[in-house]
């Protein structure tokens, strides 16, 4: 669940970006086939990529009683990878690309991670004010949310990732709206409010201290949205969204 999450945060800047047909050679023939590197792994393609188009697209199709069904798209497509003489280079590429992704998305969350961001010693990546402006974790933070200690057992944990990232609520919204929290950073706060029950009261948050303009902006717009007692229940929660 963690990782079908983390699996869409976009791509950072750096990381090349993934080339379609290489993945879908990869994800749906290299299990019985490879290109050019013999018959050690699976039936070697490279023979056949030499064959004229129509009689490849026709060997490829009837791959769909190994593979399900192939549209005319997707034979096309992989006729002309298989074609491109450059098939073996590019799925090496993308192997290599695939690995580094997930290496990046299996990252484990880490509660250390989420508490500065929660507390505001981490800046969140989207320039929202830190979660503690607004929340008590643990015994610190502001009072104008609903105290995080008990959320995750109460919410779980994909439910409690998800509503971080969407901030479903309206404060929250009217807050991370235009500042959106990522995928990352949801999963780091999930890691650090899991063990948030069992820390120690500590000195309340110092409202101010937070997070600077934006939570005082943030604070701002909060008091003109929140006028209920809180906690309250997750049913009457969902009842208020929208
Ligand atoms: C479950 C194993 C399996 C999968 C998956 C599979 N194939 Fe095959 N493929 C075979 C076998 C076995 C043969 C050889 C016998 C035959 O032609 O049916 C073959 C033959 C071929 C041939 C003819 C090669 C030749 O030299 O005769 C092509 C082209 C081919 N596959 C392409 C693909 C493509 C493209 C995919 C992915 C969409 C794919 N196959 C997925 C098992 C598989
Ligand atoms: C500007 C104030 C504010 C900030 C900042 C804020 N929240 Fe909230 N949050 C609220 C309010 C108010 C609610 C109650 C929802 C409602 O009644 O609309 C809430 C609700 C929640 C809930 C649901 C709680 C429950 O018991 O169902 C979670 C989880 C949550 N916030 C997490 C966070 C996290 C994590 C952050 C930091 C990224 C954060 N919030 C930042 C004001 C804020």
């Amino acid at each position: 669940m963690i990782l079908a999450l983390a699996h869409t945060t976009p791509a950072r800047g750096e990381e090349p970006a993934a080339d379609a047909p290489a993945a879908l050679f990869i994800s749906r023939c290299s299990a019985c086939h490879n290109v050019g590197r013999g018959e050690a792994s699976g039936l070697d393609l490279f023979p056949a990529s030499q064959w004229p188009p129509a009689d490849l697209a026709g060997a490829i199709q009837r791959m769909e009683e190994n593979v399900g069904p192939l549209d005319a798209d997707t034979v096309q497509t992989l006729v002309r990878f298989l074609k491109d003489g450059q098939a073996p280079s590019r799925i090496e590429a993308e192997e290599k690309r695939m690995e580094t992704e997930l290496q990046a998305a299996s990252n484990p969350a880490s509660a250390e991670t989420g508490k500065e961001l929660f507390f505001g010693r981490r800046t969140l990546s989207g320039g929202g004010p830190a979660c503690a402006a607004c929340h008590l974790a643990g015994g610190s933070g502001g009072t104008l949310g609903p105290d995080l200690s008990g959320v995750f057992k109460k919410m779980g944990q994909t439910p409690l990732i998800s509503a971080i990232k969407n901030s479903d609520y309206k404060v929250m919204r009217g807050t991370y709206g235009s500042h959106p929290i990522k995928d990352e950073e949801a999963l780091h706060l999930a890691a650090f409010l899991e063990t948030a029950e069992g820390l120690t009261p500590a000195r309340k948050w110092p409202i101010h201290g937070v997070g600077g303009a934006a939570a005082v902006a943030a604070l701002g717009l909060a008091a003109v949205f929140y006028r209920r007692p809180h906690p309250r229940g997750k049913e009457k929660l969902h009842g208020r969204k929208k």
